[in-house]
């Protein structure tokens, strides 16, 4: 597959996101162990996963333990993987999903987060969402931490403005490898957060990469965004490769983490790294509104 750069680890230019295997509507473990499985056997070596994707309290690290686990049981070789997990975002078990970003709190979470994963430095570790209660650069003010200290080998921030990016970047004294936003077909809004991102040469990880687990599987985008089914006809493949393919076509920074609770979906968008789609095609899609 298709490689690209997140610091200084070369990954498969699709990830694979684990939400959807650990909060509601989550598959049985068997069918979430093949998935990711699907995933590594497809290519893919970039894969995002939370503490906070669990649906129960009580269950917190429900999915990294599920691909730690994954990546434990697979018959072939997953050095090269690279498992990026995030703190700061928790879910007290009725739904609602809040913010914790003290510092003190972040540094015990990642801790917490490598024991689960089963690793001594976690590959990539990535402050969830700000917390209005807490200055951003006290919260990245930990991940700067954690890297000296050794718990994380790389930091990212998710959820981040422009100004963001910039004063994480400062703090972390220009270590900063990624950012992680939402951004799809229908939720365009990061768009200025991926031009800086290609500017300052940042990993941008579009989250949600195809409209969201609800939209995705109701069929979003063969019914909402005409374009995408008919450049998906064109070249005889679904209108999920091709939100992919434009992604990745809009900057050579670009790793989009469409999540998967079935192996075939996984299957489906890997191949996305090798579609090409033409400069007209891309511009057709980026002016493409529901
Ligand atoms: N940083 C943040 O705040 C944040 C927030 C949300 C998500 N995320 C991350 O971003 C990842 C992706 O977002 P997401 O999972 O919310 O939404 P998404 O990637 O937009 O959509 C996921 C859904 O799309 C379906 N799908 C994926 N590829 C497909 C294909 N090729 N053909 C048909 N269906 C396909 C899957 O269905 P099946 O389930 O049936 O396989 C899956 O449930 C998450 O898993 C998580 O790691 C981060």
């Amino acid at each position: 597959m298709q490689q690209r750069t997140i610091g200084h680890r070369s990954v498969s230019a699709v990830g694979l996101g684990g939400m959807p295997m650990s909060i509601e509507g989550r598959p049985d473990e068997d069918r979430a162990i093949a998935t990711v499985h699907a995933a590594l056997d497809a290519g893919v070596t970039f894969i995002d996963t939370a503490d906070a994707y669990h649906r129960d309290a009580g269950e917190v690290g429900h999915n990294e333990e599920l691909i730690a686990r994954a990546l434990r049981t697979y018959g072939g070789d997953t050095d090269g993987v690279l498992v990026a997990t995030k703190g700061g975002h928790l879910r007290p078990g009725d739904g609602r999903w809040t913010q914790n970003g003290d510092p003190a709190y972040l540094k015990e979470a990642a801790k917490a987060s490598a024991q689960r994963l089963g690793v001594d430095a976690i590959g990539l570790y990535q402050f969830h969402r700000p917390d209005p209660s807490v200055p951003y650069a006290d919260s990245v003010g930990a991940l700067r931490d954690l890297l000296d200290e050794g718990v994380i080998e790389m930091a990212g921030i998710s959820n981040a403005n422009p100004d963001q990016i910039r004063e994480a970047n400062d703090v972390l004294g220009g270590r900063l490898v990624s950012v992680q936003n939402q951004f799809s077909p229908r939720f365009r809004s990061s768009l200025p957060e991926l031009e800086l991102c290609a500017e300052l040469g940042i990993a941008f990880l579009p989250w949600s990469p195809l409209g969201g687990i609800t939209f995705a599987r109701a069929g979003d985008l063969d019914d909402a965004y005409a374009p995408f089914q008919e450049v998906a006809s064109a070249h005889g493949v679904s209108p999920f490769r091709v939100a992919l393919a434009w992604e990745l076509a809009l900057a050579p920074v670009v790793v989009p983490i469409p999540g998967a609770s079935r192996p075939a979906s996984i299957q489906d968008s890997a191949q996305a790294a090798d579609l090409v789609l033409t400069p007209d095609e891309v511009a057709r899609l980026s002016a493409a509104t529901a």
